[in-house]
């Protein structure tokens, strides 16, 4: 008898975007008149940098030509493209990174997704409230969690983010070895200065635990104090993996494009205490279920460092944060509390007591309008939506308008 992986019966019925996805679909359904606006999930609008196309093509190019056709490339990703991620991502910036300890892949969302395969299945995993669902909901298919009581899954160590910490998680009370972080925050869009994050190293070390480290969205910082890397803080080789994405760097979220950090130091153990390669692992793991990115898209990559592709990528990034902005003043002038969007494409948005599902569906009702509830990032979010900075700038506009005349 082919049975089930029991832990997916905990998992809610089906994950956030494709709910919110599914809501929208019927609404539309049955308005088919409404325009909607979809500032709901953080997908990009615009057109892939001029620079990446070009190179996107010259790769299309050499594939149709025998002599510079290529097959199989290597599972971690090409030279080209982990020299200059080393170079110009980390080394540039004072952060000991080399090419080497790059994995390229296709995507941030599979690869924090898949981290978690590497460690035992009683590890205490810590995760922030509000979160990135995929933290959470991979853990639960590993069976890390108990059952889900009132908001929460047993047995996960949750740290709270909330307007009395300035949506800091807080450090875990008890004993954790798996930490989830991301800045800028995904749903919050809150920064961490290089001082706060040095305390999770700190933490790290003492404990023995490992910080996964979620920066994809690194490229809307703008405040040159705040850390792009948690390997701009002392220490956090040992113990901290990284993920960048190209997805909102440079518009690749249909072109698929990511890579992961693993450094040569960081260690884990087994049963015994004995100390395993955390690099050597995930090498193994990526070398036997992944075969690489294709070429083309690894060209168009590597274009984001050229110096065409590195104006072009920031004009890019400028231009959601200039959504941002719009975003932030409107529900400013309404009123409402909120943070991010200032090094982040993310608003948060305090609903003052609001359920976040009726505020959800009172904006889709009334303005046509797609956010995200914040319940569904965890409880701490269920008075919050978030309002995404990605679409385009006339319909960010028109979102805005939509909201002040029905709420304002
Ligand atoms: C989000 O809206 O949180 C992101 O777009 C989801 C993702 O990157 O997978």
């Amino acid at each position: 008898m082919i049975r089930v992986n029991e832990n997916y019966k905990k998992l809610k019925s089906s994950y956030l975007f494709a709910d919110i996805a599914g809501k929208v679909a019927t609404f539309q359904k049955e308005n088919p008149e409404t325009d909607i606006i979809r500032l709901g999930i953080g997908d990009v609008t615009r057109a892939l940098p001029s620079a990446c196309v070009r190179a996107f093509h010259a790769g299309v190019d050499e594939m149709a030509d025998d002599k510079s056709f290529r097959g199989y490339g290597p599972e971690q990703g090409y030279d080209f493209l982990r020299e200059a991620i080393a170079q110009k991502d980390f080394q540039a910036r004072g952060a000991e990174v080399s090419a080497d300890e790059i994995f390229v892949s296709d995507g941030a969302k599979c690869d924090t997704g898949n981290f978690q395969e590497l460690f035992a299945e009683d590890v205490i995993v810590a995760i922030p409230d509000p979160v990135y669902p995929v933290y959470l909901d991979t853990n639960i298919m590993a069976g890390r969690t108990g059952e889900f009581n009132d908001g929460r899954y047993d047995g996960i160590v949750y740290m709270e983010c909330t307007r009395e910490n300035n949506f800091l998680p807080s450090f875990p009370d008890g004993p954790c070895d798996l930490i989830y972080l991301c800045f800028p925050n995904n749903p919050t869009g809150t920064t961490i200065t290089k001082a706060e994050l040095a305390k999770w190293v700190g933490y790290a070390r003492e404990n023995k635990a490992l910080i996964l480290f979620d920066a994809a969205y690194e490229a809307f910082i703008r405040d040159d104090s705040l850390p792009r890397s948690i390997y701009e803080i002392e220490g956090a080789r040992e113990v901290a993996v990284e993920f960048r994405s190209f997805s909102k760097t440079a518009g690749f979220t249909g072109t698929r494009c990511a890579y992961t950090v693993v450094p040569k130091e960081c260690m884990i153990f087994d049963k015994d205490g004995e100390k395993i390669s955390l690099h050597g692992l995930w090498n193994r793991r990526h070398s036997t279920k992944f075969n690489g990115v294709s070429y083309p898209v690894q060209r168009a990559a590597e274009a984001v460092y050229s110096e065409e592709g590195a104006i072009q990528t920031r004009a890019l990034v400028s231009y959601y944060l200039k959504n941002a902005d719009l975003i932030r003043n409107t529900m400013d002038t309404m009123g409402f509390d909120f943070v991010g969007g200032d090094n982040s494409p993310y608003i948060w948005v305090d609903g003052n007591g609001r359920d976040s599902w009726e505020f959800f569906d009172m904006l889709l009702t009334k303005t046509g309008v797609v956010c995200t509830p914040g319940a569904g990032f965890g409880k701490c979010g269920r008075n919050y939506i978030r309002i995404s900075a990605f679409n385009s700038r006339e319909n960010v506009e028109a979102a805005m308008e939509r909201i002040k005349g029905a709420l304002g």
